[in-house]
C-alpha cells in the first residue's frame, strides 16, 4: 500500500443504532465510503417509549462484531489493510460508548493501528466535508431526535456553538406530537405526512423563545400547547375527526418551520461577521429529513446569500462513516489515543458554550 492511502474503520455506538463503516482517502481525491452498515435497536426499545440505556448496551455490545464482518465483507477489504480505527467516544449513553471504545481498543491492539477517539456530534458536523467537500468555515444546524445545536465549523477540531435547545431535541417533539394523537412512531414522518392535509393557520401555537435573543431553542411549550389542544377538542366532541389530526400536525409544523427559520436567520448574522469566503448552511440530523423545515431554511439561506446543503439521509441521521471520517480528519493532523481513551457521557463540542439544559429520551445532548 502507497503512503497516501488511508483506510479507516469506523465505529459507532452511542445511541441505539450499531454501525461500522470503512473509509478510504488517496491523496487529495474525495474520501470513498467502502461500506456503511447499520443496525438500528428500534424493535427493542419500543415497548418502553424511549431508548432503555442497559437494553442498547447489551445489543450494541452484541452487534459490533456482527457489524465490522459485515462493513469488512461489503467493502472488500481485510482486517489487515485497514490504517487506524476510529470511534465514538462520546457523548451518549455511557454503556453504549464504553462497548464501541472497548471493541476499537481490542482492534487497535490487535491488529497493532492506532486508535482515533471522536466526538459524535463533531461527527455529524463534518459529514458535509466527507459528501461535498465543503471548506471551513460553515454554519451546522444539527437537529434529530436526540441534538439541536447551531455550530460554526471552522476546522475538525475547532467549534463555536451559537445556540442550541435548552430542553427538547426537535425529533422528540415531533415523536411526542405523533404518540398523542396516536400516529405511528417515527413521528417526524407520520406528523409531515399528515400535515401535508391539515391547515396551519387552524391552531395559533406558540413560537417559543422567538423574542429572546440569539438562537437558542425550546419546544417543551409547543408539545404541551398541542396536548391542550387536543384535549379541548376531546372533551368539546369525545374524540378527533381526521381533520382535527392533520390540521394539529399542519399548525404544529408550521410552528417548528417558523422557529427555525427564524433562529437561522439569526444564527447566519453571527456567521457571516467571520466574513466566510462561501457562506455555507448545512443541515443535519433527522429532522432535516422534513420538506417543509427543508424549504424554510432554503429560503432564509437565499435571502442572506448562503448556499444549503444536506448530506443524503443515510448519513444525517447516526451512521459510522461519519465516524471514520471525523477519525481521518484527527489522524491526518497528527492526532491519536491510546489504550488510556475514556468513553465520556458528555462531551460538548465547544468547550467555552455556557451548558445547555435538558437530556431527552435519547440521552444527553451535550
Ligand atoms: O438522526 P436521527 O435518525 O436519530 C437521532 O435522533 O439520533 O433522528 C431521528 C428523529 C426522530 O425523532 C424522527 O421523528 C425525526 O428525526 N424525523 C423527522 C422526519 N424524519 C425523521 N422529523 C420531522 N420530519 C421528518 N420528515
Ligand atoms: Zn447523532
Amino acid at each position: 500500500m502507497t503512503q497516501d492511502v488511508l483506510t479507516i474503520l469506523g465505529l459507532e455506538s452511542s445511541c441505539d443504532d450499531t454501525a461500522a463503516a470503512i473509509l478510504r482517502q488517496t491523496g487529495d481525491a474525495p474520501t470513498e465510503i467502502l461500506a456503511s452498515v447499520v443496525h438500528g435497536q428500534n424493535e427493542l426499545h419500543a415497548a418502553f417509549g424511549g431508548v432503555v440505556p442497559e437494553i442498547a448496551a447489551r445489543a450494541h455490545a452484541e452487534k459490533l462484531d456482527i457489524c465490522v464482518e459485515e462493513a469488512l465483507a461489503e467493502s472488500g477489504v481485510t482486517l489487515a489493510d485497514i490504517d487506524a480505527v476510529a470511534v465514538t467516544a462520546g457523548p451518549g449513553l455511557i454503556g453504549g460508548v464504553m462497548s464501541g471504545v472497548m471493541c476499537a481498543k481490542g482492534l487497535s491492539a490487535g491488529l497493532g493501528i492506532p486508535l482515533v477517539g471522536v466526538n459524535h456530534l463533531a461527527g455529524h458536523a463534518l459529514t458535509p466535508r466527507l459528501t461535498d467537500q465543503v471548506a471551513f468555515p460553515y454554519l451546522m444546524l444539527l437537529v434529530s431526535g436526540g441534538h439541536c445545536q447551531f455550530l460554526i465549523a471552522r476546522g475538525a477540531e475547532d467549534f463555536t456553538r451559537l445556540g442550541g435547545t435548552i430542553d427538547d431535541a426537535p425529533g422528540e417533539a415531533f415523536d411526542k406530537t405523533a404518540r398523542l394523537l396516536g400516529l405511528p412512531q417515527p413521528g417526524g414522518p407520520s406528523v409531515e405526512n399528515a400535515a401535508k392535509l391539515g391547515d396551519p393557520k387552524r391552531f395559533a401555537f406558540p413560537r417559543p423563545l422567538m423574542d429572546r435573543p440569539g438562537c437558542d431553542f425550546s419546544f417543551s411549550g409547543l408539545k404541551t400547547a398541542l396536548l391542550r389542544a387536543r384535549d379541548a377538542l376531546v372533551a368539546e366532541k369525545g374524540g378527533l375527526t381526521e381533520q382535527d389530526r392533520n390540521d394539529l400536525c399542519a399548525s404544529f409544523q408550521a410552528a417548528v418551520v417558523d422557529v427555525m427559520a427564524k433562529k437561522t436567520a439569526r444564527a447566519i448574522v453571527a456567521y457571516l461577521e467571520e466574513s466566510p469566503k462561501e457562506p455555507l448552511l448545512a443541515v443535519a440530523g433527522g429532522v432535516a429529513a422534513n420538506k417543509s423545515i427543508r424549504a424554510g431554511l432554503e429560503t432564509v439561506c437565499d435571502q442572506h446569500g448562503l448556499t444549503f446543503t444536506a448530506p443524503p439521509l443515510a448519513l444525517c441521521t447516526d451512521n459510522a462513516a461519519m465516524i471514520a471520517y471525523a477519525g481521518l480528519e484527527r489522524f491526518k493532523s497528527g492526532q491519536q489515543d491510546g489504550l488510556t481513551l475514556v468513553a465520556r457521557p458528555r462531551w460538548p463540542l465547544d468547550k467555552t458554550a455556557p451548558a445547555l439544559l435538558g437530556s431527552g429520551k435519547k440521552g444527553a445532548k451535550a
